[in-house]
């Protein structure tokens, strides 16, 4: 990022705009998303900075999901952001799907070559912050206000030329600073600004809301399981995770407008034994650190580009957590914008032309992946028909029973849930 230095123009723009500063290009948000970006464009040689709302402490204490695909290994080991991954990531070869007490194993390596790495996300954003204040990078917390701005273009042929973006915000300080900008990059989640700044008419929402929601935990204690297990009971579905050989995560459905005040540890355990329990298997119980209730929706916007803004991850698409595809669709965005960005400087736009749509093709692969899982594990209380939610229950064993026993299916589901392949920006 530079300063504008000159004396005159300073006074000029501090009088209309506060500060004026540049970059090439401008990430609002740092998730995992922003995070990463910035670390791919800097090794590329191009100018960028972070602005982020929330301070640096929230931003590190934000607990997500925790399975990385393949791809996403490769991708954050190729940029040699890997090193805490290497150290504390849990290579996991299948998962358990189980139904009715029974469990079996989708074993993903011996189906499809391919492994995935338990991580949580937490660990993620600690490692990428940590890498950016080592390297001095332009990370800015608690940037308020934050109101990306670009001409708007009408044409679609020289989006990518004239006129340049900026973003306003205040920092810390209390200063407004402008930033202007090649590139205004929208990595700020659901409840970001950036979308919410296309022009009328420019953007639609495919959204579904689901009537259930998961109570998450994290427990001091060693996994009872070595692979993690996905269960579909009668009071609902159950899932055992883990962060590391001493810290368990587990997952119950619950309603989503119970409060987590309704459940007590004593409950919690009790629930996730009966739902998880099989004969001669032990769940064991241990002190909860952390106990929250997730909400769940999936969420597709039309298009990931307005003239000079761009959405990655969650400011574009959200999945329900069955299958952990969010942070990879994130990582899969940037994967391909930040080629398509590379590729604009050295003077090739087809990158950027065609990354929305690509992008989108294989979000809309996840979106159907995610939901498929979804509604095979969980009850459904929709209508509050008791006899259609019976007549799911029994259509959903019968589903895992194909899946658990068919080896084409357990194909198809390994090949999505390992990760469909990352997409080429060329
Ligand atoms: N100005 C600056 N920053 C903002 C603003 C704003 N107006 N609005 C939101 N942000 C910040 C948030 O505080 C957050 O830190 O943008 C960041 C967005 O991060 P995430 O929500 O983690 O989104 P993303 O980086 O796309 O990561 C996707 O998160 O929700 C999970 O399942 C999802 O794992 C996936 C991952
Ligand atoms: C997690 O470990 O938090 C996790 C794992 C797999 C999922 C969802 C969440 O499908």
């Amino acid at each position: 990022m530079t300063s504008d230095e000159s004396p005159s123009q300073t006074a000029q723009t501090a009088e209309a705009a506060g500060v004026r500063q540049s970059t090439q290009v401008a990430i609002i948000g740092a998730g995992p998303a922003g995070l990463l970006l910035g670390h791919i464009l800097g090794q590329a040689g191009i100018d960028y900075c972070i602005l982020e709302a929330r301070d640096k402490e929230y931003v590190l204490g934000r607990i997500r999901a925790g399975v990385l695909e393949q791809d996403s290994v490769d991708l954050l080991a190729k940029y040699g952001l890997d090193a805490d991954l290497k150290a504390n990531g849990l290579t996991h070869h299948g998962i358990y799907l189980q139904h009715e007490g029974e469990r079996h194993h989708i074993d993903f390596a011996e189906l499809t070559g391919r492994t995935v790495t338990v991580y949580g996300q937490q660990a993620l954003v600690h490692h990428l912050v940590a890498e950016h204040e080592r390297l001095g990078s332009q990370l800015i917390f608690e940037a308020t206000d934050v109101q990306p701005t670009q001409i708007e273009s009408t044409e679609t042929e020289s989006t990518h030329d004239g006129d340049r973006a900026s973003v306003a915000y205040t920092a810390p300080n209390g200063e407004r600073i402008t930033l202007d900008c090649d590139y205004i990059i929208g990595a700020d989640g659901y409840h970001g600004v950036c979308r919410r700044t296309f022009p009328e008419g420019t953007l639609d929402v495919a959204e579904r809301v689901y009537d259930f929601a998961w109570l998450g935990i994290l427990a001091d204690v060693a996994p009872s399981t070595d692979d993690l297990i996905y269960a579909l009971h009668r009071d609902g579905f159950a899932m055992h995770s883990m962060r590391s050989s001493t810290v368990s995560r587990l997952y119950l459905q619950v309603s989503p407008d119970d409060d987590i005040a309704n459940w007590s540890d004593e409950r919690i355990w009790a629930a996730l034994q009966t739902r998880l329990g099989t004969e001669g298997w032990t769940l064991t119980e241990g002190p909860i650190t952390e106990k929250s209730i997730l909400p769940m929706r999936s969420f597709v916007v039309s298009t990931l580009n307005y003239g000079r803004l761009y959405l990655v991850g969650d400011a574009g698409h959200i999945v329900p957590p069955t299958g952990a595809k969010g942070l990879n669709s994130a990582i899969a965005d940037v994967a391909l914008l930040a080629e398509a960005l590379q590729a604009h400087y050295a003077g090739d736009d087809t990158g950027l032309e065609q990354y929305s749509d690509k992008a989108l093709d294989r979000q809309w692969k996840v979106q159907h992946f995610s939901q498929w899982m979804t509604d095979m594990l969980h009850v459904h209380p929709a209508d509050g028909s008791a006899e259609q939610t019976a007549f799911d229950f029994q259509r959903q064993l019968g589903q895992i029973r194909y899946v658990t026993s068919s080896h084409a299916a357990q194909v198809s589901l390994a090949e999505q849930y390992a990760g469909l392949p990352f997409v080429d920006a060329r």
